[in-house]
């Protein structure tokens, strides 16, 4: 009896430390509303003016606060820069590819103005990210705010955390359950691939050297798809950037998943979402439902955007985004 209660008590506690370290209970929608109130505003206007200079902004901003999370949690360790090329930015998955970072100091630069030393970077990453997907067209989901900035950035961490092109489906799950996601947050939010680019580096494989044999293309590759990325990327030209990822000219929409359905995932990581049969179901559910589709990647943002943060007492507000605070 006694054991079992003690179990019981044992099984409640450890319910609630996780329910603690991974829900991120110390965010609040309302966090900035008496220290900063027109916080949104000043974030959502200078997205949209920088979204109307380069519309390769949305998913610059979208992908940042991604990395950011995946990488010691949602701090805006992603921002700073390294003194000796150790940073997250100059790891491989982000060095050459990730893009914004000028913009994100202007962003800050302008919330400084308003509202001097109050509001994080890490916190203005999730916003921007949420403004980038509204202004090309997807659904408004509601922030939590509170984060505070980290301390360190790490090439290494960048290097082992971030999930890869060439991951399959198991690899993918385990690398989202690492940070607290589930199967059902990978694919949904896999569907951040709805905008932006690439470079071939990361499909000339599947067209030339499938499995490491010369010549061969990835057999789940639509035929006609592989060849019209063929002419877009010569094998040898791995810097070559691929457009549209999902061929819809810079919209967040769905038609990211319906793409996959065709066989037409650029990545062996977008393929890989069709390789199990729950994974098929909700690339399939979300290629018929725009609408669960826009609601959903929301719920999932907003679960991303807890991801290992610092708030109260630990961690900073950056002066500026691209290095901590000197004392
Ligand atoms: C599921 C695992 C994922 C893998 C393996 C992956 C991998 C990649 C790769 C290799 C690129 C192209 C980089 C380049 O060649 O320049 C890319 C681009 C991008 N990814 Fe992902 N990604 C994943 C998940 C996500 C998630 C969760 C989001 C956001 C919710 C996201 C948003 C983006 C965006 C917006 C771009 C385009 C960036 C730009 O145009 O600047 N990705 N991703
Ligand atoms: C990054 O990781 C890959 C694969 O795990 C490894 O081969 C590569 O050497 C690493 N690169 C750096 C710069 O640490
Ligand atoms: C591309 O997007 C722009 C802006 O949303 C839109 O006005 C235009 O019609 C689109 N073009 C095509 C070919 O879909």
């Amino acid at each position: 009896m006694a054991s079992a209660r003690l179990r019981c008590q044992l099984f409640l506690f450890t319910v609630l430390l996780m329910a603690a370290v991974t829900s991120g209970a110390k965010l609040s929608r309302s966090y900035y509303s008496r220290t900063c109130p027109k916080l949104e505003s000043v974030v959502r206007n200078k997205v949209n003016q920088l979204i109307n200079a380069d519309r390769g902004m949305a998913p610059g901003l979208l992908r940042l606060h991604f990395h950011d999370c995946f990488v010691r949690g949602c701090d805006g360790s992603v921002l700073l820069d390294s003194s000796s090329n150790s940073g997250e930015k100059d790891a491989p998955p982000n060095a050459g590819s990730l893009r914004g970072f000028a913009e994100v100091d202007a962003i800050k630069a302008l919330v400084e103005n308003t509202c001097p030393g109050v509001v994080s970077c890490a916190d203005i990453l999730a916003l921007a990210a949420r403004d980038a997907v509204v202004k090309v067209g997807g659904r408004y989901w509601s922030v939590p705010l509170g984060r505070k900035d980290g301390f360190v950035t790490s090439l290494v961490e960048a290097n082992t955390s971030l999930p890869s092109p060439f991951m399959t489906f198991d690899e993918l799950v385990q690398n989202f359950a690492a940070v607290g996601l589930n199967t059902k947050d990978m694919v949904i939010l896999s569907g951040g691939h709805t905008i932006g680019q690439a470079h071939c580096a990361v499909v000339i494989p599947r067209l030339y050297n499938f499995n490491g044999v010369t010549g061969a293309t990835d057999p789940s590759l639509d035929p006609t798809y592989a060849d019209f990325l063929r002419t877009l990327c010569p094998s040898d030209q791995p810097l070559t950037f691929i457009g549209e990822m999902d061929a819809t000219n810079g919209t967040f929409d769905n038609k990211y998943f319906k793409a996959v359905k065709s066989n037409k995932g650029l990545f062996t990581s977008d393929a890989a979402l069709l390789t199990n049969s729950f994974g098929a179901r909700i690339v399939n559910k979300a290629a018929r439902n725009p609408q669960s589709f826009f609601s959903d990647f929301g719920n999932s943002m907003v679960k991303m955007g807890k991801i290992g943060v610092l708030t109260g007492s630990r961690g900073e507000v950056r002066r500026v985004c691209s290095a901590v605070n000197s004392f």
